[in-house]
Order: structure tokens, then C-alpha cells, then sequence
């Protein structure tokens, strides 16, 4: 049994068709956290969706608008907090992160991210936008962003080929020693 500890939060990053979203709403309910996705208050906060912020701002302007997200749901405790592929990129995001949680790289290889994406659609990607090759644009991303996933990420997990069932519960063997979650006969008296 693990019961909640006022807890550091638990982020999800990685690139675009990681399964940030879908493994964190798993491990929210299995935790019974709350699940925040910075891609979700930009978009309330904006009243606008991602490609219209895009089309609108250009990406430096979806920049400012994630950074506040992020500034925003890192003063949060305790959630599982799924972030936009490229948050982490930015060094003062990172740094608000690391304030308040634990972060976990959710990695695939190009080829079934791409996979992913186009099953679900990518659509509302800008980055992705009028892409006929989705797996080799998705490499060069990775390319680019891999050293910093890394650097960031206090654990890694390799998703490819895995169920986000799967993915979820290997986090949520990890993120007892790690998140402020203990098994109930650890919790200090
Ligand atoms: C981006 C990833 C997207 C979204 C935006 C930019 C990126 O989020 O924030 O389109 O730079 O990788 P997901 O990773 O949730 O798709």
C-alpha cells in the first residue's frame, strides 16, 4: 500500500508521441494525484489552442505563454505533471521543476513515435506541421534534444514497445523513494 506524503510532484518529459499525457493520467489515478498538463493551461489561459497560438505569436510567443504555465505548476505539490516536449529545453524551466519535483524522460524511438503520432493525429502539432516524413523529423529532434532530456531526467524510461499500462507501472516502482510516496510501514511516527 503507498500512501501519499506531501509530495514532490512527479514530471513527465520527453518528446512529442512520448505518452507523457496518457502514462500520467494513469499514474495520477493510481496515485490519486492530480494530473496537469502545461499544454492544457496554455491553452485555457490563452483561450486559444496550441496551432492558434502558433499561427498567431509564433513559437516565441507560445514560449512566454509555457514558461508561465510552467512557473505556474511547479509552485504546485504533489502532482503528476505532464509538460510540452520542449519545456525542458529552457533552462529556467528546468530549474522551477527541479524546485518542486522529480522528473521522468519518457523515451521511444523515432520510428514508433511517429507511429503514434500519426495515429492519434499530429495535427495539432505546429513542429510537425506538414511533415510527410514524421519519423525523421522526429529523429532530428530527438537529436537536438536528447542531451537535454537527459540531463534533466532523474530516471529514464524506454517506452518503445511498451503499453502506457506498462510504462506507468514501472514509474510507479520507482517513484516511492523518490517522490515522497512511502509504503505505509515507512512513514515515520
Ligand atoms: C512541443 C510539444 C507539444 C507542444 C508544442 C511544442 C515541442 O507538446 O507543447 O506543440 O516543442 O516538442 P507535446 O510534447 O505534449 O506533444
Amino acid at each position: 500500500m503507498t500512501v501519499l506524503t506531501p509530495g514532490r510532484n512527479i514530471v513527465l518529459i520527453g518528446l512529442m508521441g512520448a505518452g507523457k499525457t496518457t502514462v500520467g493520467r494513469i499514474v495520477a489515478d493510481r496515485l490519486g494525484r492530480p494530473f496537469v498538463d502545461t499544454d492544457d493551461v496554455v491553452e485555457h489561459e490563452a483561450g486559444r489552442s496550441i496551432p492558434a497560438i502558433f499561427a498567431e505569436e509564433g513559437e516565441r510567443g507560445f514560449r512566454r505563454r509555457e514558461a508561465t504555465a510552467v512557473r505556474q505548476v511547479a509552485a504546485l505539490r504533489g502532482q503528476v505533471i505532464a509538460v510540452g516536449g520542449g519545456a525542458v529545453l529552457d533552462p529556467g524551466n528546468r530549474t522551477q521543476l527541479r524546485m518542486t519535483g522529480d522528473m521522468i524522460l519518457l523515451d521511444a524511438v523515432p520510428a514508433e513515435l511517429g507511429e503514434r503520432l500519426s495515429a492519434e493525429g499530429a495535427g495539432e502539432r505546429p513542429l510537425l506541421e506538414g511533415e510527410r516524413d514524421l519519423t525523421a523529423r522526429l529523429a532530428m529532434l530527438l537529436d537536438r534534444r536528447r542531451g537535454e532530456y537527459e540531463r534533466a531526467a532523474a530516471y529514464v524510461v524506454d517506452t518503445t514497445g511498451r503499453s502506457p499500462e506498462d510504462v506507468a507501472e514501472e514509474i510507479l516502482g520507482w517513484a516511492p523513494t523518490r517522490a515522497g510516496l512511502l509504503a505505509r510501514d515507512e512513514i515515520p511516527l
